[in-house]
């Protein structure tokens, strides 16, 4: 284990950092099988991992963290911007400067007794003119073996640094000190402690207190979304919380989708998806985070700027998403679900019937009834595992987008598929994103939240002038921009039921839009947008009801109305920010409706 840099940003960093958090010793993370075996032998004898049956999973370990530490903690993530107004309404903001004060408190001498791991890695392929390098400090060997699967990690990124390269520090600590001889626990976190802080201006990242997927990843929401949107905005480009797919007809002809869903809406499983269209194939290029750039002919080409999959477990069956089963079947970490007594994993919804003698999350005996593996619990596979990756996954170019997919948990009026007029259109589509809410964040479980092209809590500024952003990014000479649809695949009927079965059958709409994207699909003009004709769409073989296949694609006009009042009312909370283009989409939505009234 040792990595080696003469940038002395980076080397002045470090021994600053060591001098605040007095680390018992130092490692410079490489990124090599023999750090992930010392890495899992430590967490091993600290009771933290638990190895899995070699045979069944093999180079694979269950890792349980304590149940107050279990998912993203959005009311203790700040931005601070030196102006709160930069912050906006929908991000919490704390002065800097009050802020380093009670992090230096927080963070001084937090690492006693323990190593602090120094890991260079790469958003993105190593060198490619889209990705970024950050270099994260922690004092979690759990984080060390994730950001080993989750980014490109080790000496190469450092040599792309080289001494002069600019990085983006990120420092975390699971603020948990030992004192001599005190034995450690499974999974040291400081729950009534937690601080996930981002300073934009500065791009730096210090977060305190949590062990657990986004908030001690820093590489991924922190970094990938909170601090490169801001670098986004001053540079000309987007980053996003999108799934990256590539979609090829039975001719052969390809086409790149990429897609904004929020936390546990179904970005893994689209990504992933096996079509059931004959002919039709979908490969993965990314499950959660898309950076796109303009290329020289005019269009976004994005990357994954991620190397793995940190993915939602519960519901992921060979049913359901096989590919994603098949790319966890080695070298893998999991977080939270339950054991078997043959040392293998389970989690809700794998298989139907749950098999006996099941340790649940909690490390107990599994009481039928009670959850075995906690909702938001999770695996972590490397990229290259999935059988459908496609072979342009790490392209250092990035892929061009042709069509950009808006979608959340919606029960009632946001119809399966609708196509944007325009991309000043479709960008209004993100902007009225709303979702019922999962267990990927704490809060109230299906209460229904605004949550602006899935980004919501990873925005790193002010929500309105990352609208103002997009419209600008469409509105540069000699760009051809995606196309946008509003998708819902959670649309209910009277019986509280999904009207559209999902999954593998969201096929059947990815055909319709690759269709719209090289003009050989027809679609209706609706007041809310482009629809696909009564034919546009096969709906055989799915035995839907007949009143369930025209409620699917119903527009519920009094339903849109009423839901105006709403998105006017949020708007309005961004005052001066809010871009002028946005009130005009919404009074041309609101005459739309009303003219098509009238009609009837
Ligand atoms: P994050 O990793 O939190 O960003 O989540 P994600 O957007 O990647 O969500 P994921 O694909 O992991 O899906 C989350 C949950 O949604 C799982 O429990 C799935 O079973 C469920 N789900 C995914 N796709 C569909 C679908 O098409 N229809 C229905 N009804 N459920 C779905
Ligand atoms: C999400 O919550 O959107 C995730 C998981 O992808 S986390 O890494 O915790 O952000
Ligand atoms: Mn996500």
């Amino acid at each position: 284990m040792s990595s080696s840099t003469r940038n002395k940003k980076l080397l002045s960093w470090v021994d600053d950092m060591a001098t605040l958090c007095q680390p018992e010793s130092v490692i410079w993370c490489d990124g090599t099988d023999a750090e992930w075996n010392a890495m899992w032998d430590l967490m091993l004898s600290s009771g933290t991992a638990t190895k899995l049956n070699e045979a069944k999973r093999p180079n694979s370990y269950l890792v349980r963290s304590v149940p107050a530490d279990v998912a993203r903690v959005e009311e203790r993530t700040f931005i601070c911007s030196e102006k709160e107004e930069d912050a906006g309404p929908t991000n919490n903001w704390a002065d800097p400067k009050e802020m380093q004060q009670t992090l230096n408190g927080l963070f001084s001498g937090c690492m006693k007794g323990r190593t602090l791991y120094v890991i260079p890695f790469s958003m993105g392929p190593v060198g490619s003119d889209i990705a970024q390098i950050g270099i994260e400090l922690t004092d979690s060997p759990y984080v060390v073996t994730n950001m080993h699967i989750m980014a490109r990690v080790g000496q190469a990124v450092l040599d792309v640094l080289g001494d002069e390269g600019d990085f983006v520090p990120c420092l975390h600590s699971v603020g948990a000190p030992l004192t001599a001889g005190q034995k450690d626990v499974p999974w040291p976190c400081n729950p009534d402690n937690r601080y996930i802080v981002h300073y934009p201006e500065t791009r730096e990242i210090w977060s305190f207190g949590s062990g657990y997927g986004g908030n001690a990843l820093l590489g991924k929401k922190c970094f990938a979304l909170r601090i490169a949107s801001s670098m986004a905005r001053d540079e000309g480009w987007l980053a996003e919380h999108m799934l990256i797919l590539k979609l090829t007809n039975p001719e052969g002809e390809a086409q790149y989708i990429a897609g904004a869903f929020p936390s546990a809406c179904g970005k893994t499983n689209l990504a992933m998806l096996t079509s059931t269209i004959p002919g039709w194939k979908v490969e993965t290029i990314g499950d959660d985070i898309c950076w796109m750039k303009f290329g020289e002919d005019g269009r976004l080409y994005a990357i994954n700027p991620e190397a793995g999959f940190f993915g939602v477990a519960p519901g992921t069956s060979m049913e359901s998403n096989a590919n994603a089963m098949l790319t966890m079947q080695e070298n893998t970490i999991f977080t939270n679900v339950a054991l078997t007594d043959d040392g293998d994993v389970w989690w809700e919804g794998m298989t139907d019937e749950a098999p006996d003698n099941l340790t649940d999350w909690k490390g107990n005996d599994w009481v039928a009834g009670t959850q075995a593996a906690h909702p938001n619990s999770r695996f972590t596979a490397h990229a290259a595992q999935c059988p459908v990756i496609a072979d342009e996954w790490n392209d250092p170019k990035g892929v061009p987008i042709s069509a950009i997919l808006m979608g959340g948990r919606r029960a009632s009026i946001v119809p399966l598929v609708t196509e944007a007029r325009d991309w000043k259109h479709g960008t209004f589509f993100g902007t009225i994103i709303a979702s019922e809410m999962t267990a990927a964040a704490f809060g109230e479980i299906g209460k229904l939240r605004r949550d602006p092209m899935a980004m919501l809590p990873f925005c790193g500024y002010n929500m309105a002038d990352y609208w103002g952003h997009w419209l600008k990014m469409g509105e540069q000479e000699n760009v051809k921009m995606p196309k946008i649809y509003y998708v819902n695949w959670f649309r209910k009927n009277e019986q509280d039921k999904f009207m559209w079965p999902g999954f593998g059958e969201n096929s059947r709409v990815l055909k319709w839009i690759f269709e719209r994207c090289n003009g050989t699909a027809e679609a209706v003009e609706t007041a809310i947008g482009n629809m696909p004709t009564s034919d546009g769409i096969d709906f055989s073989g799915l035995n839907l009801s007949e009143e369930d296949s025209v409620n699917l694609m119903r527009v519920d006009t009094e339903g849109w109305l009423a839901e105006l009042e709403g998105i006017e009312d949020y708007y309005a909370t961004f005052g001066e920010h809010l871009p002028a283009e946005l009130t005009t989409q919404v009074n041309g939505l609101r005459s739309r409706l009303q003219a098509s009234k009238q009609k009837f």
